[in-house]
């Protein structure tokens, strides 16, 4: 199931697995994806002039921005890249250059399409493997001559041939030796250093001229298991035909590649002027073609970026989208402001997506025969106490449940491990009595929870 084929309903009602709330962004993702599958659908001059619908999610920290995107990572089988936007530099500067990005998705895109195509041929290669233990178990050396041999015994052969293949693989020989043929891995023999500017290309000079090395073969001594899974590889390299690996992971790039830029408010700068604000604009000027569509050379050619759907989040606390250089404010059109937890939600995210953290901590209690138990109580104390908290230090969103729940449980999962099975009844009291004083007390609530 691809993402690409999901209707945007679907796609949220994933998205519903794991986020509570935040409706209007996971709706924003939601057509921006379907987007890209109905442009699929057009006429060529018209996929052309159809542009990504980029999105900018804006809310505060902890709201759910990053977890929206791995998610949609998860769920979504297009290359998909998530980066700091923080993290880069302008051209020269020490730090990556934007380009890199695009870079780096087409190295995952491979990665997918290697992985897809290796899934499409594995059944033929497991087979070739077996046949090619057939040959080193049972040589059939009175191989049949030219003309000489009668034909019962070539079908004689042939039928003996069938039932140690039938054996073979019911898996009666899997531990006995063979030794097999298997081309070895050619260990560099020493760092090779191109040119500058080959490496920001992404080009290996290793890499490069590595194919042209021949490659050694070596005799090995292994069991029929493993030797059938070296063959199987062997066969899979053949059966994979690079050329078309390549073609694919570039047009799935340019079609249906994703790319999340976190942290984009940190490249914004307040105020024009001297210092580092000058390069934070410069790394938005950087960002700008890729995001508006211009040609990354990789290792792998050319890869167009018109296409590639962005998806830009930040808190936005100090600058403000506005203050974003114009033209990329201009291409990012759709903003989805994303909103506060409320203590409402905080009880839905702790007991309701399918990595809930009282989902979590009780399996890990499970692993030590512990059972956890919280009442609908002590939910919502946990739940009450977050939004508190969060009020009078600093509001980190559905993060405080994290360190409230570690605070909470510290005694629990510090005492019980190796001990007899028992049930543990989490409930508001003990959540209040456990909690409390930390609460009351801002300094001790600022460094615990
Ligand atoms: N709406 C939500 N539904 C479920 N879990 C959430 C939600 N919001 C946040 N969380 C939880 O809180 C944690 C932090 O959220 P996330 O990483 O998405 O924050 P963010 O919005 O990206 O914040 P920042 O601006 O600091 O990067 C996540 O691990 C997730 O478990
Ligand atoms: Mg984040």
């Amino acid at each position: 199931m691809s993402v690409e084929n999901l209707t945007p309903k679907e796609i949220v009602a994933e998205l519903d697995r794991y986020i509570v709330g935040q409706e209007n962004a996971k709706k924003s993702v939601a057509i921006a994806l379907r987007n890209r599958w109905r442009r699929q659908k057009l006429s060529d001059e018209m996929r052309e002039e159809v542009v990504p619908n980029n999105i900018i999610l804006i809310g505060a920290t902890g709201v759910g921005k990053t977890e929206i995107a791995r998610r949609l990572a998860n769920l979504s089988h297009a290359p998909f890249i998530k980066v700091e936007a923080s993290k880069f530099t302008e051209v020269g500067y020490v730090g990556r250059d934007v380009e890199s990005i695009i870079r780096d998705l087409m190295d995952i895109s491979i990665s997918i399409i290697q992985l897809e195509m290796e899934e499409k041929v594995s059944g033929e290669a497991q087979t070739l493997a077996n046949e090619r233990l057939l040959n080193i178990l049972f040589p059939t050396n009175g191989a049949p001559k030219e003309g000489g041999d009668k034909p019962e015994i070539i079908e004689r052969q042939k039928r003996t041939r069938d039932k140690l293949r039938e054996k073979l693989s019911s898996g009666k020989f899997e531990e006995k030796v063979v030794d097999i043929d298997v081309t070895e891995e050619t260990m560099p023999m020493m760092q090779v250093f191109g040119p500058i500017g080959m490496e920001e290309m992404g080009m290996n000079l290793q890499e490069m001229f590595g194919s042209s090395i021949p490659k050694k073969r070596k005799q090995r001594r292994t069991t029929i298991s493993e030797a059938r899974r070296i063959l199987a590889i062997e066969e899979m390299t053949k059966l994979i035909d690079h050329e078309e690996v390549v073609r694919e992971a570039r047009s799935r790039v340019e079609n249906s590649g994703i790319v999340f830029l976190d942290e984009i408010d940190k490249v914004v700068g307040g105020s024009a002027g001297a210092g580092p604000d000058v390069s934070r604009e410069g790394v938005q000027r950087d960002i700008l073609p890729i995001v508006e569509g211009s040609n990354v050379i990789t290792k792998y050619g050319v890869v167009r970026t018109d296409h590639v759907l962005f998806i830009a989040a930040g808190a936005f606390h100090v600058a403000k989208p506005a203050d974003m250089i114009p033209e990329l404010q201009g291409r990012f059109p759709i903003r989805v402001e994303m909103d506060n937890l409320s203590a409402e939600e905080f009880i839905k995210i702790l007991t309701h997506p399918e990595n809930a953290l009282i989902k979590q901590y009780s399996a890990l209690l499970e692993t030590e025969g512990v059972k956890l138990k919280f009442t609908k109580g002590a939910i919502s104390a946990i739940a009450a106490i977050a939004t508190e908290v969060n009020d009078a230090t600093e509001n980190i969103g559905a993060r405080r449940l994290h360190t409230i729940m570690t605070t909470l449980l510290e005694d629990i999962l510090f005492e019980k491990s190796g001990g007899k099975s028992e049930t543990i009844s989490i409930t508001r009291e003990m959540v209040n009595n456990q909690l409390e004083a930390i609460v009351e007390d801002q300094d001790l609530s600022r460094y615990i929870l």
